[in-house]
């Protein structure tokens, strides 16, 4: 059986990261091309094209982004760069070499109003700068080849993420304020990386929600997380997204949990409940000393 060659971009990244350390792991036979922006910046076309066309991977999983969703609100011309003309160079640089793409996308495209979990056929209306970009980015995808997988929320083990904030703040005693008036999909990196290496094992293309079951506010995860690293899961306080607007002046849905409803349809094992995915980072966290 000859090796599947897997080109993994924006590897440093919390997802890339686990992607690749999970590709290591496997038992099929792999050749991974791991490449963080230093080696390949995907807005650059001429760079992605020499990349693609040099290694001709079976599967191209681009775990890069701009995720700034702040930020994007000021910068929408490197939002679209990243998060959309990118796809654009990987999906053209992917046709001439007979390569897939496996993209990540966001809830975000949603604007929350549904009443009820997004499943994937629903209709996209992103609220701000980053959705859209991302939303963008889907639209270049090819029908029948490529895959888009919609997560949410993602938290891991290691730092800069909002797990690791909530984890070091918890375990120094601080009090912290977190919204109770968002609900999403709590998503451990992990389990988003373990489903990514399956779908594609399993050749799927199309588009899938891919994140762990359950529903959850903000204040919910953080106090989860605060009990898990053994803090008093009080030292988190109720905010309103009203109040939190100048520290997070994006837009974002007030209710934008997603169903895997493709994953169920495709006979695909769900993810586990996020409070156990979670509880395992942070049990992870806590033994590297990564939350300290
Ligand atoms: N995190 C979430 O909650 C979440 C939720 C839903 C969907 N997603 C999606 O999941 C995917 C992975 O997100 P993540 O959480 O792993 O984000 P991340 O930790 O911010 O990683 C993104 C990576 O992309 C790199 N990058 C940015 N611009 C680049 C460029 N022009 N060329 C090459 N690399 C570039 C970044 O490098 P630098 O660090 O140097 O900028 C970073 O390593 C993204 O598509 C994101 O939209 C994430």
């Amino acid at each position: 059986m000859s090796a599947l060659r897997v080109a993994v971009t924006g590897s440093g990244g919390q997802v890339g990261s686990r992607v690749v350390a999970l590709l290591r792991g496997l038992s099929v036979p792999v050749e991974i091309f791991a490449v963080g922006r230093a080696r390949l910046d995907v807005t650059a076309r001429d760079e992605v094209h020499e990349f693609v066309s040099a290694l001709r991977p079976d599967w191209i999983i681009n775990c890069a982004a701009y995720t700034a969703v702040d930020r994007a609100e000021t910068e929408p011309e490197r939002a679209y760069a990243a998060n959309a003309m990118a796809v654009r160079w990987l999906v053209e640089a992917a046709e001439r070499s007979g390569s897939r793409v496996c993209h990540f996308s966001t809830d975000y495209v949603f604007d929350g109003s549904l009443g009820r979990p997004y499943r994937e056929w629903d209709r996209t209306n992103p609220l701000g700068v980053y959705g859209a970009s991302k939303l963008a980015g889907e639209m270049e995808l090819r029908t029948g080849l490529d895959l888009c997988l919609r997560s949410a929320w993602v938290m891991s083990a290691s730092a800069g993420n909002i797990a690791a904030t909530v984890g070091r703040l918890a375990l120094s005693r601080t009090e912290m304020r977190f919204v109770d008036d968002q609900f999403g999909s709590p998503t451990s990196a992990d389990d988003l990386a373990a489903a990514t290496i399956r779908l594609i094992l399993s050749s799927c293309s199309g588009r899938f929600h891919v994140v762990n079951a359950g529903a959850a506010s903000w204040l919910e995860v953080a106090r989860h997380l605060a009990a898990c690293v053994g803090a008093d899961p009080d030292l988190v306080k109720p905010a309103a997204t009203a109040e939190m607007r100048e520290r997070f002046p994006a837009p974002r849905p007030v209710y934008s949990v997603l169903e895997p409803a493709a994953l169920a349809a495709g006979g695909f094992e769900p993810l586990r409940d996020w409070h156990e995915a979670l509880a395992e980072s942070a049990a992870q966290a806590l033994e590297a000393g990564a939350w300290s």
